[in-house]
């Protein structure tokens, strides 16, 4: 499976501020949860739904509701958290589940340090959340926890993706749906994207 990428003018404007180095912690915030509406509508649009009999105050009609077993969001430590919001406004009722990683720096390496998924995996739509897409490493390992837990169904959710990110989950994972906002042009040497916007959890949590 391809991906898809969200062609956008308010996401072009918007990721304009969100890389821009003079962006506040609070403004950073805020521009990654209007993006991650964005980005929720695309990830969402094959939702399986159903017909049901409403009654408007003019007339019975059949309309269509979301099936009723929950989807589940997993947003990948910490950056993840950032898309949790956006997410759970268009979808009130999905499980949240967690999963702690961190790149090591020399390696490059995903370093898993806590997992806490909701039950019944194999049988609900999953979303993987996570702003960046760089080497590929962290979003594939968490699609392979996922798949080992049972989650079948799968799609990964980004901000920014590197070309090499892509291709690396995409061939760890051909049946992975992945949806990015955009395509950076590639990684430097420390594998952050460029142009990039830094370190999405550092400029996040102010712990640069
Ligand atoms: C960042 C980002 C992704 C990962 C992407 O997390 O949020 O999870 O890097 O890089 P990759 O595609 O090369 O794996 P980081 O490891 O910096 O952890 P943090 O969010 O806790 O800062
Ligand atoms: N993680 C980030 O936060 N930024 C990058 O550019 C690469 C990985």
């Amino acid at each position: 499976m391809s991906h898809i990428v969200l062609d956008h003018p308010l996401v072009q404007h918007k990721l304009s501020f969100l890389r821009d180095r003079k962006t506040s912690g609070s403004q950073f915030r805020q521009l990654v949860e209007e993006l991650g509406l964005l980005l929720a509508v695309e990830a969402t649009r094959d939702l399986p739904t159903e017909p049901v009999a409403i009654e408007t105050p003019l007339e019975r009609t059949q309309a269509r509701r979301l099936l009723p077993l929950d989807p589940v969001l997993v947003p990948v430590l910490r950056a993840g958290l950032g898309l949790v919001k956006p997410f759970l406004q268009l979808l009130p009722t999905a499980k949240v589940g967690h999963l702690g990683l961190y790149r090591d720096h020399n390696t490059l390496v995903p370093v898993p340090y806590y997992r806490n998924f909701p039950p019944i995996l194999e049988e609900r739509r999953v979303f993987v959340l996570d702003p960046m897409l760089a080497t590929g490493g962290s979003a594939s390992e968490a699609v392979r926890q996922l798949k080992a837990a049972g989650a079948v169904n799968i799609t990964l959710a980004s901000l920014l993706a590197a070309p090499e990110g892509i291709q690396r989950v995409i061939y760890d994972h051909p049946e992975l749906r992945v949806v990015v906002a955009t395509v950076d042009r590639c990684l430097n040497e420390r594998g952050y994207i460029l142009p990039g916007l830094g370190d999405a959890g550092d400029r996040m949590f102010g712990t640069t």
